[in-house]
């Protein structure tokens, strides 16, 4: 894993293995959301690797022993749709988090974020916040959701991606610096649609099969 000015990519063959099938345009809806499971789930492993933690003490049936345990409080947003591809795995590994929604679409011809729903849990003093979305292309849609996100009390807010754009990135640290990037990959650029290149197509469409 490299941290180059707050970006964390994900150094892990089977995570670019994934990542390289969701970017065939031959693999289907199945295939699609099997190797978006995989990718996701090791982006997000990645993104909780320094959170907080405490020593308990468990016992096993043989003695006692300390432990660490988690001891932040998780708050995984996720931006819909393609957000949702990265949710199922994030309750996997951390069935604790309490979770928040936030309803962005991209407008087709100027690819500016509206927001059509937001509803997110109580945010207690010192919670870290992970904003999940796939794909991170101008930074518009995280933009929109960081600035809202900046009247509640949270420690610390992360961004988990798949592929990340490097407008996008310095999109986000431009105003957000403090705000750490986790995802698989950078890509090159944007193209004149605001897609991401190489990438792999619209995320949302290939996962919920809406092409
Ligand atoms: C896509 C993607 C991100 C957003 C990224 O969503 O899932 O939310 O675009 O673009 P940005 O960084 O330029 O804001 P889209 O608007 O296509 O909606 P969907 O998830 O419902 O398909
Ligand atoms: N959203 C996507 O799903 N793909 C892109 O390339 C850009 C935004």
């Amino acid at each position: 894993m490299d941290n180059q000015k707050n970006v964390y990519l994900v150094k892990n063959i089977l995570a670019i293995d994934a990542l390289n099938h969701l970017r065939d345009q031959t693999t289907n809806t199945v295939q699609f959301r099997h190797y978006s499971d995989t990718v996701c789930r090791f982006v997000f492993s990645e993104a909780v690797q320094t959170v907080k933690t405490k020593q308990s003490e468990i016992s096993t049936p043989l003695e006692k022993i300390s432990v660490d345990q988690i001891e932040d409080e998780i708050i995984v947003i996720s931006i819909l749709r393609a957000g949702m591809a990265m949710l199922y795995g994030a309750m996997q590994l951390l069935p604790k988090i309490k979770i928040g929604f936030v309803g962005l679409e991209r407008d087709e011809s100027t690819a500016i974020a509206k927001e059509y729903y937001w509803k997110l849990p109580v945010i207690n003093k010192g919670a870290l916040i992970l904003i999940i979305d796939p794909m991170l292309a101008t930074g518009g849609s995280m933009l929109h959701v960081i600035k809202k996100l900046q009247e509640q009390k949270a420690r610390e807010i992360r961004i988990v991606s798949v592929i990340a754009s490097p407008e996008g990135i310095a999109t986000i640290h431009h105003t957000f610096p403090q705000v750490a990037i986790y995802t698989a990959v950078i890509d090159r650029e944007l193209n004149n649609r605001k897609y991401i290149l190489p990438g792999l197509g619209d995320y949302g469409d290939r996962y919920f099969g809406t092409v």
